[in-house]
């Protein structure tokens, strides 16, 4: 039976833990409010849209998806109901493909002995029409992850619950609990919808799997379920199905769900138009979904385990893969501030800026821009940092190597270097502003 360790984190949101990576899935503050701070307030899709309305998405380490649940639920509150936004005159009425730039860019790049090739087609993912209004608006968003039950789980999870009551002992987890969190972020039920119809298109019938019915049903977990995507789930279960093709099952089952949601959710839906909305799941490990890859994009969340634990998504090779498959003026968000993370976006040709919570005043994240300016660099503090143990780079030349080989090799570099380690470097910084405290007296 697949384990499951969930609980409520302090916005409410469900939050999962793994004993395996001993690692919290979320934050235990919010798993919401992690996804709103780190991932979409420092996007500033609001800028995007007033130029485009048109978007590509990469969500790697989709989890149980809350990354890309609050973009859509940013999307059509902040957005798509807003009337600045889709308005003719201001739109850039230009296609993002057109048969002009069906370019075949092809790229070579090296990384010391090891040459890796990636070649990015022309993608079609939205045609070449041109598009101004909000009833055209695409949105295109590729999640990777290599869990294919919480991919399946996803539009299960209830938005909000009180109930701290764990299922499980864990220190850390316990002592965090009772920090208060405002509420200040809702996804609106609607967003689960558009996960499950999305699951349907991709996955057909092998959705309706015994070992996620187990989950569904399994009564410990009854309270972190929507029991109202739980009602729809079974409807399908009582449904006789006639012996169709893989390729037709989609749109069956999409017919059974469209027969069996509320009218509410229905015209909320096809006010939305949600048929423009196109998620496709990939369950692999990142690394080869995008050496296979042939799209590019405009903004990629990147949410693996933290580097020190899963190593093989913050190599410099994998940055160099990822900057070539963001279009220009990409952006990558992530929640690691680690100075060998953002000294490997740096050595992959990103620009590198922070993400700062004035309210937490601290560092929350890092966002790297392809080819355009940031609009909070980093500081000396932390290009110093850069410099020093911590900034030894994760490497993996041929995408091949485990977690473990990776920090292996990595301890090894970092032993034999005779780079000042950080702790001689935060205690040479705070001598210099101890001085400079001093002479300002
Ligand atoms: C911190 S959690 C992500 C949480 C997620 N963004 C959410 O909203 O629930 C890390 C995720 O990385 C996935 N993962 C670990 N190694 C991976 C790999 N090599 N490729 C793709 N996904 C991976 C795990 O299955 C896990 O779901």
């Amino acid at each position: 039976m697949y384990d499951l360790y969930p609980y409520f984190t302090n916005d409410g949101s469900v939050g999962l833990y793994s004993p395996q990576a001993d690692d919290i899935y979320h934050s235990v503050y919010g798993a919401l409010t992690e996804a709103y701070q780190k991932f979409i307030l420092p996007a500033d899709f609001e800028n995007y849209f007033l130029n485009n309305n048109q978007i590509k998405i990469l969500d790697i380490c989709y989890g149980i998806g809350y990354n890309s649940k609050s973009f859509l639920n940013y999307f059509f509150e902040n957005i798509f109901k807003n009337k600045k936004f889709f308005n003719d005159k201001k739109m850039c009425t230009e296609t993002i493909y057109t048969d002009n730039n069906l370019t075949n860019k092809k790229s070579c790049f090296s990384s010391n002995s090891t040459t890796y090739n990636v070649s990015l087609h022309t993608d079609k993912i939205f045609g070449n029409k041109n598009i101004n209004s909000s009833e055209n608006y695409k949105i295109y968003i590729k999640t990777i992850d290599t869990d294919k039950n919480l991919v399946y789980l996803s539009p299960f999870f209830k938005n909000f619950g009180k109930n701290k009551k764990m299922l499980f002992s864990n220190e850390k987890i316990e002592k965090f609990q009772k920090v208060k969190v405002e509420r200040k972020y809702k996804l609106k039920k609607y967003i689960n919808h558009i996960i499950f119809e999305n699951l349907i298109k991709n996955f057909g019938l092998d959705l309706f799997s015994k070992e996620l019915e187990d989950i569904l049903f399994d009564k410990k977990y009854t309270s972190f379920f929507d029991p109202n995507i739980c009602r729809l789930y079974k409807s399908y279960k009582f449904t006789r199905y006639p012996k169709t093709s893989k390729g037709l099952q989609p749109a069956f089952l999409h017919n059974i769900y469209y027969r069996y949601i509320t009218k509410r959710h229905k015209k909320a839906l096809n006010g939305l138009k949600i048929d423009n909305i196109n998620i496709e799941y990939k369950i692999n490990d990142a690394r080869n979904v995008l050496l296979e890859d042939k799209n590019t994009y405009n903004f990629v969340f990147l949410d693996g385990f933290t580097p020190a634990k899963c190593p093989m998504l913050w190599t410099e090779e994998f940055f160099k893969l990822l900057y070539e498959h963001l279009d220009e003026g990409g952006m990558i968000l992530t929640y690691s501030c680690s100075a060998n993370v953002r000294n490997a976006l740096s050595k992959a040709g990103f620009n590198i800026g922070k993400n700062y919570s004035a309210e937490l005043n601290k560092d929350i994240g890092t966002i790297a821009v392809k080819n355009s300016d940031v609009k909070y660099p980093l500081s000396e503090f932390d290009l110093g940092l850069m410099k020093t143990r911590a900034g030894i780079i994760y490497h993996d030349k041929n995408f091949t190597l485990t977690n473990e080989q990776i920090l292996a090799a990595h301890k090894k570099e970092v032993e034999n270097s005779t780079l000042m380690s950080s702790t001689s470097y935060l205690k040479t910084k705070n001598r210099e502003t101890l001085c400079k405290n001093h002479e300002n007296k």
